[in-house]
């Protein structure tokens, strides 16, 4: 493994990761493109057009590579590993195109399906409530065939099923995620712990920085020479994207966690949630006491 560690590979996303070993991953996050048709979108909206790769394929072809992708990294992903998966909804002449189609095609288990709330959208008609979500599918690889995997400690739980990051707007890439979003998930699921985290479409590079600003290993893959030029900058400097970084890390913790409430017997009737930047009711219902 020690040939793939802290590089970023230019190339097409598939073949790279057949050069990958087995089991030899901890964490994959990732955006690929979306198959969103480079349609003109009109006045209001920016198109997205990336350097090196049409966005622009025969929808069964498209869900057919991702499909070849996401097998392929759950082939390199360790036993118990997670790979999030960012994507939307979108409509093709008025039919919806869901994710879950095709993911539920491969070999993946659901662990979660996350919203991303980027509470701003790119529509400019009223044919649907404008579309502010995205989606982030957890998914995971069982080990010793059991499905439901390590518990989430409570100060990262607490986050819940709705992430509220505004788009990045500072970074020339068409498509970048906010560095709180990989942050996030890599600090969640990693903790303290040393690991090895991919992004098979790396573009700017943001989950890598993000990787390196806490100290786990990454590994990128990217078509465009340009984007991967931009990644390395970012990479060298990345000290000066840690801000962000531990504002987001610092949204993660808990005065007490769930199982101290349940030991001083007050889990019962409603937790009010006031340590984050929104107020979320935890009930009974939803906790994590079964
Ligand atoms: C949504 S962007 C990822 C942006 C990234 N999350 C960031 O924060 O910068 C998708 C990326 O996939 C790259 N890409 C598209 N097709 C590819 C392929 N077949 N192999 C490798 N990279 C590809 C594009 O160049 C683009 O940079």
């Amino acid at each position: 493994m020690e040939n793939f560690i802290n590089k970023v590979f230019q190339g097409n996303t598939i073949e790279k990761l057949r050069e990958i070993p087995n089991d030899s991953v901890d964490l994959g996050i990732t955006s690929p493109p979306y198959n969103k048709g480079e349609k003109n979108k009109g006045w209001l909206v920016k198109n997205v057009l990336y350097d090196k790769a049409l966005d622009k394929k025969d929808e069964t072809i498209y869900q057919n590579e991702q499909i070849e992708v996401l097998n392929e990294l759950y082939r390199i992903m360790k036993p118990g590993g997670s790979f999030f998966y960012n994507h939307k909804t979108r409509w093709n002449k008025g039919i919806m195109l869901h994710p879950i189609i095709w993911i539920t095609k491969t070999n993946w288990i659901i662990r979660q399906e996350i919203i991303w709330d980027r509470m701003i959208a790119a529509n400019i008609r009223g044919w649907r409530f404008w579309q502010v979500d995205e989606r982030i599918y957890w998914l995971m690889k069982p080990q010793n065939n059991e499905a439901i995997g390590e518990e989430l400690l409570s100060k990262h739980a607490l986050l819940t099923s709705i992430w509220r990051f505004p788009p990045e707007r500072n970074n020339p890439h068409p498509a970048p995620f906010p560095i709180e979003l990989p942050t996030r998930i890599i600090h969640s699921i990693l903790n303290e712990n040393n690991g090895i985290v991919i992004d098979p479409y790396s573009g700017s590079g943001t989950t890598l920085v993000a990787s390196k600003l806490l100290k786990k290993n990454f590994i990128g893959i990217e078509i465009s020479e340009d984007y991967i030029t931009q990644s390395m900058e970012r990479l060298e400097n990345f000290n000066k994207e840690h801000k962000k970084v531990q504002e987001e890390i610092n949204k993660h913790f808990v005065n007490k966690t769930f199982k101290e409430r349940k030991e001083d017997g007050n889990n019962t009737g409603k937790f009010k949630n006031t340590q984050h930047e929104e107020n979320h009711i935890l009930t009974k219902e939803n906790s994590l006491f079964d």
